[in-house]
């Protein structure tokens, strides 16, 4: 179903949409990847095996957006899993920092869908990224867990205003990819360990996991305002 489709992954340099990407391309489809570092998108691009095009794009500018869409043209699927995101205790966390964090993740698929989806074709979709603090409070998440929420009811309010143009949101629970390379490794294996030994399937997730939710949104046309929780049970818990 997605042989010779135009997808455009935003983020899919790294994580959750390089593993989306390389998927699709199984597919037959041209996949098109783009985030802010044009290292990362070389070194995705080696990994793809040099079969996509990429753009250096900053999500969160407005200008280079639209800029980006205008180049890329027509497409059949749009993906955003781009974000940057971090956390800490609310009443000592640094607002600017919320508000870059807002910039990035809200307005950035915000923008995205505004000037991608006027690119769509008929039975075009476009995948938005929420995520399990939305629906699971967790401590130090406040600012990130109403971002993810307000993607989420954005993402259900457009799929109504822009049908037939489906538009559906995944939540993923906690998943292995660099977003947490910043932390130090024995309290990232401890961290993955505590939550993996909470949730019903026992272990946290990785980018294959997520990347397969994208594909069966892409691929099932009847499916349009959902939110998939690809989490390992973590709502449940
Ligand atoms: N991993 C998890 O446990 C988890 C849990 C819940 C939700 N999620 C959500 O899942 C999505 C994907 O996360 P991930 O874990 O795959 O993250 P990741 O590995 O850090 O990848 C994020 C991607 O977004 C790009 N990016 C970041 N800011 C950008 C910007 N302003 N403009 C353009 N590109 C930008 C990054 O590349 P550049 O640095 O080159 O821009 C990178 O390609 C995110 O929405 C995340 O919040 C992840």
């Amino acid at each position: 179903m997605l042989q010779n489709k135009r997808v455009v992954i935003i983020g899919g340099s790294s994580g959750i949409g390089l593993a989306a990407a390389k998927l699709i391309l199984t597919q037959g489809a041209e996949v098109i990847i783009a985030s802010r570092s044009s290292e990362k998108l070389e070194k995705a691009k080696a990994e793809l095996g040099g079969k996509v095009i990429s753009y250096a794009v900053d999500i969160s500018n407005e200008v280079q957006v639209k800029a980006f869409f205008e180049t890329v043209g027509r497409i059949d699927h749009l993906v955003v899993t781009a974000a940057e995101t971090s956390g800490g205790a609310f009443l000592t966390s640094d607002s600017v920092a919320d508000h870059k964090m807002f910039e990035n993740k809200f307005w950035g698929q915000y923008y995205a869908v505004k000037y991608g989806a006027p690119l769509m074709s008929h039975g075009g979709s476009i995948t938005l990224f929420s995520g399990v603090v939305a629906y699971k409070a967790m401590i130090g998440s406040a600012a990130l867990s109403a971002i993810n929420a307000a993607v989420a009811t954005l993402g259900r309010t457009l799929a109504l205003e822009l049908a037939p143009i489906r538009v559906n949101v995944i939540s993923p629970g906690i998943i292995d990819t660099p977003s947490r390379s910043k932390m130090p490794e024995a309290a990232r294996k401890q961290f993955y360990s505590d939550i993996a030994g909470k949730l019903p399937l026992k272990r946290v997730g990785n980018p294959e996991d997520v990347a397969k939710g994208i594909v069966y949104l892409l691929d099932n046309d009847f499916v349009t305002g959902t939110v998939l929780h690809v989490d390992g049970g973590h709502t449940l818990i």
